[in-house]
């Protein structure tokens, strides 16, 4: 009784979340949709939940011009909705919350910037401890990161007290090419120890817990291999369109939007190798080298391999939605992917042979977002004749939203005098075990980075990897209504689950997709 309650004391303690030290968080594009959405209500909620020290303050920065209390109502209007807190609180914060306009390309936005984050820094005691969070255009990183460099506001030496760390969003390129351009960027003003790419899906809960699911346990790893696993799925389903985002996602598609960075990152999860330790580094070499060993796509057989779509339109719940040509800001025309599906093969000896097929799309049935291990069937069964059918394989899925938690399907005898069975499935649901909501993930992201820890940041090489597999598809794609190569764009319905040739791609290898 005692050793139970003592470990579960030692472990509570350990849980316990490290307090960063006191800092300054200056928001380039703070008049933007993820300030508003995500950012000012992730900071709000570690302010709130006292997770950051008091000395805090947070300077927005955009071209529409502000003055510090419009600001502020722009924030109270953020972080509205969170119901936990008081009004009280929510006001203290946002008297933390300043603001200066200009233009992105003249120094002198940047003069006023240092002026006033010196200022801030006096005033708020936060010591010179700063970061700078680029939600921009990625083609304004390069050159915000040179003129923050010009100012010295970035500066950062080994003999330097305090740190200065830069986070970026995605897009992270547009392409191989320019993904290593914007690196190299980056990292003339910046030690790649500063740079904090995020990937939002390495925030959530149920991504983290891959790691621990796989190198905390012993049982699951001796499994984890071609011997006894066979097929792996990775799902992530949207049931929205492209809602307002029409202009960013005609640049983009799902293919940038999607895999180069949120699927990608989970199979790496999945798939690499233990590392030697949790440290930053450490995992993420082993991403880097299960980037590496993916098989490339042949680009005279693309076909074969991936699947691109378009939703169409479609009903769902007794309503008609419009398909992706009629949005509005599409091209009526145009020819951008808003699914895609794909075989992935790695070559490497723990995977060899073992088919991964990922696919993600946007007006699919339901938000759904899942792993799936479905493991190889029982090599002989012994309930052969009496119960003639094969045995339905074991298959583990582990639920990354909405649902977060994970399941385990077996075999098991139903009762009652006859041989029979059924598949059961065990359920865990994070919400059951521990209680409450899951947070946000941008409020763990935005913690890690005060703490300078950079496990859930991707570094440059991962990114470089992922754009290295997917550009000489993307550059296929673009290029085939021009050599009349036949790579089709196949259409789907609205509110269904994707172009029946992604059926067939599973059909093809005596498989199919899971009905999550
Ligand atoms: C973003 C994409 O990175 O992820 C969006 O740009 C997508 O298009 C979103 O909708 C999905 O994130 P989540 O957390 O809602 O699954």
């Amino acid at each position: 009784m005692i050793a139970v309650s003592s470990q579960t004391t030692a472990m509570d303690l350990f849980c316990m979340e490290s307090r960063p030290d006191p800092c300054g968080v200056v928001i380039f594009g703070a008049s933007g949709d993820l300030a508003k959405r995500k950012l000012l209500p992730a900071l709000f909620g570690l302010y709130h939940r006292e997770l950051i020290p008091r000395e805090f303050f947070v300077l927005g920065c955009a071209r529409t011009e502000m003055t510090d209390e419009d600001f502020r109502e722009h924030v109270l209007d953020a972080i509205r909705s969170s119901e936990e807190a008081s009004e009280e609180d929510r006001r203290a914060f946002a008297q933390r919350c300043y603001y200066v306009s200009g233009d992105y390309k003249t120094q002198s936005l940047y003069a006023a910037l240092s002026r006033r984050i010196r200022r801030l820094e006096i005033d708020h005691g936060t010591g010179g401890n700063r970061i700078f969070y680029f939600s921009l255009p990625p083609a304004l990183y390069g050159d915000v990161a040179w003129r923050l460099g010009r100012q010295k506001l970035t500066k950062q030496t080994s003999d330097t007290l305090c740190w200065r760390r830069v986070i970026v969003e995605k897009p992270l390129g547009y392409d191989l090419d320019s993904a290593v351009a914007l690196n190299r960027h980056l990292q003339r003003e910046l030690d790649e120890r500063q740079i904090y790419r995020i990937d939002h899906y390495l925030g959530k809960d149920t991504v983290q817990n891959i790691l621990m699911f796989r190198f905390a346990n012993a049982i699951f790893e001796p499994l984890w291999n071609r011997r006894y696993v066979d097929h792996v799925q990775i799902t992530v389903a949207e049931s929205v369109g492209v809602e307002h985002r029409a202009g960013y996602f005609e640049e983009t598609g799902l293919l940038r939007d999607m895999f180069q960075n949120h699927m990608l990152q989970m199979l790496a999860m999945v798939a690499m190798e233990p590392p030697s330790s949790f440290d930053a580094d450490r995992v993420r070499d082993e991403k880097s080298k299960l980037l590496r060993s993916i098989r490339q796509f042949q680009a005279d057989e693309l076909d074969r391999w991936i699947i691109r779509g378009q939703y169409g339109p479609g009903r769902v719940e007794d309503k008609d939605l419009p398909g992706y040509r009629n949005e509005p800001g599409v091209a009526p025309d145009s020819h951008v992917e808003t699914y895609a599906a794909m075989r992935i093969l790695i070559d490497n000896w723990r995977w060899q042979g073992v088919p991964f097929y990922l696919r993600s799309g946007k007006r699919l049935a339901r938000r759904v977002s899942e792993i799936a291990l479905t493991f190889k069937s029982v090599p002989h069964s012994i309930f052969v004749p009496i119960l003639p059918e094969q045995l339905a394989p074991n298959t583990l899925v582990l639920n990354v939203q909405p649902e977060e938690g994970m399941s385990l399907t077996i075999q098991a005898k139903r009762p009652g005098p006859k041989l029979c069975m059924s598949a059961l499935t065990m359920h865990f649901s994070y919400r059951e075990a521990f209680g409450g909501e899951l947070r946000d993930a941008y409020e763990r992201l935005l913690l890690d980075c005060m703490l300078g820890n950079q496990t859930l940041f991707t570094r440059s090489d991962n990114i470089e990897l992922a754009w290295g597999l997917l550009t000489p598809v993307l550059k296929a794609w673009q290029e085939a209504p021009a050599n009349g190569t036949s790579v089709p764009l196949c259409t789907y319905e609205a509110g269904g689950w994707g172009p029946k040739e992604s059926d067939k791609l599973l059909r093809d290898d005596g498989r199919r997709w899971r009905k999550p």
